[in-house]
């Protein structure tokens, strides 16, 4: 089987076009390299010159020749579209940027994949478009009530999707992540703390590097456990398993479907520095600070449609999370910049 993966140098696309390689499939990445990492793909070129092809391409731009041109020649039987820009904060400042970025690149895919009669595609969507739910767990039919443009985009880029398969020229699998931490088990692919995150493990992870020498900790006033945010922390190995699933159930569905990937478990600010500490024994200096702005409260999944539909469902816990973040930048100190 052969699938094209957008973002495939970015942590989420490359730790999927690792295990995918892995696992004997053939992969297309594309990349610009705007937030992907050039050793990503320095990597899968050495080790799987024979599966692996890379375009360096940047899907906004509608001419996008090398990719129509490779999909001239090759046929893809599915399409992983993990490409896109994912800070919050910074989609707040550059909403154009972000609407420009994510959503048409998405209708330029769209229309070479049809062009290219590729059918299947795989997105990767947020839980952000829940927005501040006020039930929890959250539950796939749940309101869609973005507060950020990063979230309007992914709601867009969804609802763009749904019509599309309505037409019947694509089948789609919309995937909501939660929030995914943690490296995957070889330490090859990771999440890089050193182009200022605005996510809590990277963070975590500077001030573990000494980079900076405080965590801030936004809110604590929060109607949680300790009045700290809490999220439903996923394990990138089984959030990227979890597209494997889908790969298998998208082979012979029509239509559109979305499925929530998270743990089902809800975890304060507070825990998973404890949880850190305890684990990597490294001391992580905090600070209390103002809420950020655009933060919810709390944000945790109800798994059980894609536990049902999939097969699937997170095996990894808070600790392996923590420990696993921490060993990939401490085996990759040279690389990981
Ligand atoms: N936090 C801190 N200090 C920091 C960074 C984060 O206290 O330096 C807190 C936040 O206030 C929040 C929690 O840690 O309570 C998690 O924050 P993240 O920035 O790691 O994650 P978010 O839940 O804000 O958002 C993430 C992704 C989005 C995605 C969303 C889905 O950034 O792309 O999860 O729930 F959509």
């Amino acid at each position: 089987m052969r699938i094209l993966v957008t973002g495939c140098a970015g942590y989420i696309g490359g730790t999927f076009t690792f295990e995918a390689l892995k696992r004997g499939f053939k992969v297309i990445g594309i990349d610009s390299f705007i937030n992907g990492k050039k050793n990503n793909i320095k990597f899968f070129l050495e080790n799987y010159r024979e599966s692996f092809k890379f375009i360096e391409e940047d899907l906004s731009d509608y001419k996008a020749e090398k990719l129509k041109k490779e999909l001239d020649s090759i046929k893809i039987d599915v399409a992983v579209h993990c490409a896109g820009l994912k800070s919050v904060d910074e989609s707040e400042k550059e909403p154009l940027l972000y609407w420009k970025n994510n959503v048409d690149s998405t209708i330029n895919l769209l229309n070479i994949l049809s062009n290219s009669n590729v059918r299947k595609v795989i997105f990767s969507s947020s839980a952000t478009v829940y927005g501040d739910s006020d039930i929890h767990p959250i539950l796939e039919d749940f309101g869609i009530e973005p507060v950020s443009t990063y979230g309007s985009t992914k709601v867009a880029i969804e609802q763009m999707l749904k019509d599309s398969s309505r037409s019947k020229k694509f089948d789609v699998v919309s995937l909501r992540y939660f929030n995914p931490v943690g490296s995957h088990k070889e330490m090859k692919v990771y999440e890089s703390p050193y182009s200022m995150p605005n996510n809590l493990m990277p963070r975590i992870i500077r001030v573990a590097l000494k980079l900076d020498q405080k965590l801030q900790i936004y809110g604590t006033d929060y109607d949680t456990r300790d009045g700290t945010g809490e999220r439903d922390y996923i394990h990138i190995d089984d959030l990227v398993e979890g597209h494997f699933k889908a790969v298998e159930y998208i082979k012979d569905f029509k239509g559109y479907e979305v499925f929530n990937l998270g743990t089902g478990t809800s975890i304060t600010v507070k825990e998973i520095i404890s949880c850190f500490e305890e684990v990597n024994g490294i001391k992580i200096s905090h600070e209390y600070a103002d809420r950020r702005p655009g933060d919810i409260a709390k944000c945790y999944a109800d798994p059980s449609k894609a536990n049902n539909l999939l097969g699937w469902s997170a095996q990894k816990n808070l600790e392996d999370m923590c420990r696993d973040a921490w060993k990939a930048i401490k085996n990759n100190l040279n690389d990981a910049k």
